[in-house]
């Protein structure tokens, strides 16, 4: 079928629409009339690292929609069903069997080759000099900065139709990974402190998560002055990394939480960041680097030894998503994950202007809706 996708023809370049020819389903997809797409950092930086013969590609992670076709081997989809699209696992492999489905042996070759897993593309288009081209396509299964995308029963998550799917985009990337963390990852107990550096959709969601669960003090660190506003919005405190005369943020972080954070979450992949989040933590405590970016970040070592520190990192918080998507909804239902209002719309014609914004840090979450 032909359908509209927007397409990255050059690394890092922009969002460009393009007509394609989209594959039909096989057996073991479904095809998504996409409603609404989330726009998440990766979905700028994957771009930026993409080889040329991989190019022009189509990204898009959080995306939405209602089932058009099922393939004959799917289960437990339905045409007419609402989903939200996160990555794709095998399901077989021994992470994928223990439960770590984000570990998943397969999960470059399903999320990130721009093909299927046996290297077949599923969208061309025809090329300037009249020649069919092919466009990149299948990231986290779905590539949904599109109209239709193709995915699968294990990146599909069935939802209630009543629910709006331009909040529920979200919930496929970068809610389940900060909110995971929180829930997944530190399981923090109401006294100990939290820090978050990097006030976007991941580390918000960590913040509302942490909230919900009770967790008294929470530090927010973030340059942009609206995206602090928000954090305070959640009882939070919140640190201008940048603010002149200051003391230095770690120190700040120190002192906001009585002798340093139990738990810290980098979500800015800057390595100066990463450190000072190791520095603001207390003794024992655990950093949880989640930012996709920088190659090598600096660790103090003789801090982490001194103080038995532990750094580490996680794939979308330990979630799987047929599993955390259902319960994290299930908490925002219950006033337990308050994130709805991190979302703005965006018509995918404007798709500039919601990057331009999210850079700009003017907007949490633009979540990328197409018109009727
Ligand atoms: N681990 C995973 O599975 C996973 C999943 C989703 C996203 N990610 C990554 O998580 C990161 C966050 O994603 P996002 O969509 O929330 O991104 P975002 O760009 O919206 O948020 C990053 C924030 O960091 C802030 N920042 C910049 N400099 C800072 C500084 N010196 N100190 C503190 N904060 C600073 C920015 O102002 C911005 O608000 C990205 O790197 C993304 O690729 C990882
Ligand atoms: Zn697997
Ligand atoms: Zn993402």
């Amino acid at each position: 079928m032909r359908t509209t996708v927007f397409v990255v023809e050059e690394p890092g370049g922009d969002f460009v629409q393009t007509e394609v020819e989209l594959d039909d389903p096989r057996e073991d997809e479904v095809l998504v009339r996409v409603v609404a797409t989330g726009l998440c950092h990766t979905d700028l930086t994957v771009p930026t690292m993409l080889p040329p013969e991989m190019l022009p590609t189509v990204v898009g992670h959080e995306g939405t929609g209602v089932v058009e076709r099922v393939g004959a081997a799917v289960s437990g989809i339905e045409v007419g069903d609402h989903v939200v699209m996160s990555f794709r696992s095998c399901r077989s492999c021994g992470p994928c069997t223990a439960g770590d489905v984000g570990y998943c042996e397969q999960s470059l070759l399903l999320n990130y080759m721009g093909m299927r897993a046996d290297g077949s593309t599923t969208m061309s288009r025809t090329g300037a000099d009249g020649q069919q081209q092919t466009v990149f396509g299948s990231f986290f299964g779905q590539s949904s900065f599109a109209r239709h995308a193709i995915a699968y029963a294990d990146n599909c998550v069935v939802v209630d139709k009543s629910l709006d799917l331009t909040r529920l985009a979200p919930f496929a990337c970068g809610y389940q990974t900060g909110a995971g963390t929180v829930l997944n990852v530190l399981d923090p107990a109401p006294d100990e402190p939290l820090v978050v550096f990097g006030a976007g959709a991941v580390g918000l969601a960590a913040v509302a998560a942490a909230r919900g669960r009770g967790v008294e003090t929470v530090v927010v660190v973030d340059p942009a002055a609206p995206r602090r506003a928000v954090a305070e919005g959640y009882g939070a405190t919140a640190l201008d990394p940048t603010e002149p005369g200051a003391a230095p943020v770690e120190e700040r972080v120190r002192e906001a939480t009585g002798g340093g954070a139990a738990y810290a979450i980098d979500t800015t992949a800057l390595p100066a960041v990463v450190l000072q989040a190791q520095h603001a933590l207390r003794s024992r405590g655990l950093l949880v680097a989640l930012g996709l970016g920088a190659a090598e970040y600096t660790i103090d070592a003789i801090d982490l030894l001194q103080s038995g520190k532990v750094v580490r990192s996680s794939i979308e918080g330990e979630a799987d998503p047929l599993v955390t998507i259902p319960e994290l909804i299930a908490l925002r239902e219950a006033g337990k994950l308050d994130v709805d209002h991190l979302v703005a719309t965006y018509p995918f014609e404007k798709i500039a202007d919601a990057v331009a914004d999210s850079k700009a840090g003017a907007v949490v979450k633009p979540v990328l809706v197409w018109g009727e």
